[in-house]
């Protein structure tokens, strides 16, 4: 019976092990947590998303405060077109966040950054170049692009100089999202170095309608292949969402995949950066604790347990200190529904926002629990302590079940 240590991934010169931890922003996949996954011959992600948040945290800077306090007099203006973000200093906390990270990185394995286009900050082009620039300075391994279509990002970067040495990949959900990609890639002679695949189970936004259900990870997997087969292109096909146990893995792998992309399990683990109290909740949800809703501003389906905090909150937006979400004319769907029910409520101290949330605070703050389908499996991968929580995991155990689990085992934690 095959293990996924009997697979490996080979992307360019480099053999590695098959598993890739997926990005979890805002720093939920920590550094912590992807350096073990390169530690261990696999690849592990960070995020890019709100980097300068992230910074601050992590290295004591003051990136939100100095934002904060240049556009302080906008505070109470309903109107956000105003506040921009500095790109120089965007720059200076990717360069931090990603530089630290990669001078920390022990063993054979890969960093790479996920980048999400839906981070629009209320200048999508300029922002995008800048961070996956900085990213590159910074030594980066490899970039996966995320939560859009990107047609037109390797453009944006194409006179790097390190262009055609960093991994570039996409994160598609339909064979239709990667054709318009590789269209464009084609034009710069720059076609992918890897494809992940993500299914209708992962955790994060998805890139499905709320007819979600009706989709297949395996089905969308098999179309890809046989598209790629049919134009001879050789590109190493990576499946994410709902892969939950080393078997599972096995399966994708036999049936041509390269490698796996994995998250939800690595939630309850001791590096990744949710509160603890916050990955209690992980462990203890039940299916029906978990919903796809439609309140991300982004537009795209979330997948959340229903206890989130964000979800119905009416939080004052907070873009002079985040404004992620901003779009190119500084707008968000939460100012937006914010504003409206300000309106019909003009004297409640606090209000309830239903149709939307403040993802850039709610995520900034863990208040927005984003999660997989099968993040009610989790309680099955750990042991219960006597006062009722569970064991918190290492996330080389973790990555090792996965290595070397067979017939869906999964090893508990030592007591
Ligand atoms: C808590 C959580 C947060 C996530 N955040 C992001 C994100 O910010 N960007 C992204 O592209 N994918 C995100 N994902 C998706 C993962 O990177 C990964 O592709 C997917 O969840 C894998 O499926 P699994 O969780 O069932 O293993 C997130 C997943 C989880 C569980």
């Amino acid at each position: 019976m095959k293990r996924v240590d009997d697979f490996r991934l080979n992307l360019g010169k480099q053999e590695l092990v098959p598993i890739m931890t997926g990005g979890m922003g805002v720093d939920i996949s920590t550094a912590e947590l992807a350096l073990v996954s390169a530690r261990l011959g696999g690849i592990g992600h960070i995020s890019d998303a709100m980097v300068p948040t992230v910074s601050d945290r992590r290295f004591k800077t003051g990136f939100v405060k100095e934002k904060q306090k240049k556009y302080k007099y906008n505070v109470a203006n309903l109107n956000k077109s105003d506040i921009h973000f500095d790109l120089e200093r965007l720059a200076e906390a990717t360069k931090l966040h990603v530089g630290r990270t990669m001078e920390a990185k022990q063993g054979d394995g890969l960093i790479f950054i996920n980048c999400m286009e839906k981070l629009t900050m209320n200048s999508p082009r300029d922002t995008l170049r800048v961070r996956i620039t900085a990213a590159m300075d910074a030594g980066i391994d490899g970039i996966t692009l995320s939560a859009g279509l990107h047609l037109g990002s390797l453009a944006l970067v194409q006179d790097h100089p390190r262009f055609r040495d960093v991994k570039f990949g996409i994160i598609v959900s339909s064979l239709r999202a990667l054709l318009l990609f590789l269209r464009k890639s084609a034009r710069l002679n720059r076609l992918p170095d890897y494809i992940i695949v993500e299914g209708p189970l992962a955790g994060g936004h998805l890139g499905f309608g709320m007819d979600w259900v009706q989709y297949d990870l395996k089905t969308i997997v098999d179309e890809i292949h046989q598209y790629l087969k049919q134009e001879n292109l050789d590109i190493p096909v990576i499946p994410a969402g709902g892969i939950f146990t080393g078997s599972d893995a096995v399966e994708f792998l036999e049936a041509g995949a390269a490698a796996v992309q994995v998250a939800t399990r690595f939630t309850v683990t001791k590096e990744c950066g949710l509160p603890d109290k916050i990955k209690q909740e992980y462990y203890k949800a039940e299916e029906e604790d978990i919903e796809v809703n439609l309140i991300s501003p982004t537009g795209y389906p979330m997948r959340m347990l229903k206890k989130s905090p964000s979800i119905g909150a009416g939080i004052r937006p907070n873009c002079e200190a985040y404004g992620y979400l901003l779009d190119a004319t500084g707008n968000c769907a939460y100012i937006e529904a914010y504003n409206r029910e300000l309106e019909k409520h003009p004297d409640e101290e606090d209000i309830s926002v239903k149709d939307k949330t403040c993802l850039c605070t709610h995520m900034r703050n863990f208040d927005c629990w984003t999660c997989g389908h099968y993040t009610y499996r989790l309680k099955d991968t750990s042991r219960k302590l006597p006062d009722g929580n569970y064991q918190l995991l290492n996330a080389e155990d973790v990555f090792k079940d996965y290595l070397y689990s067979t017939d869906h085992q999964i090893v508990l934690p030592s007591a």
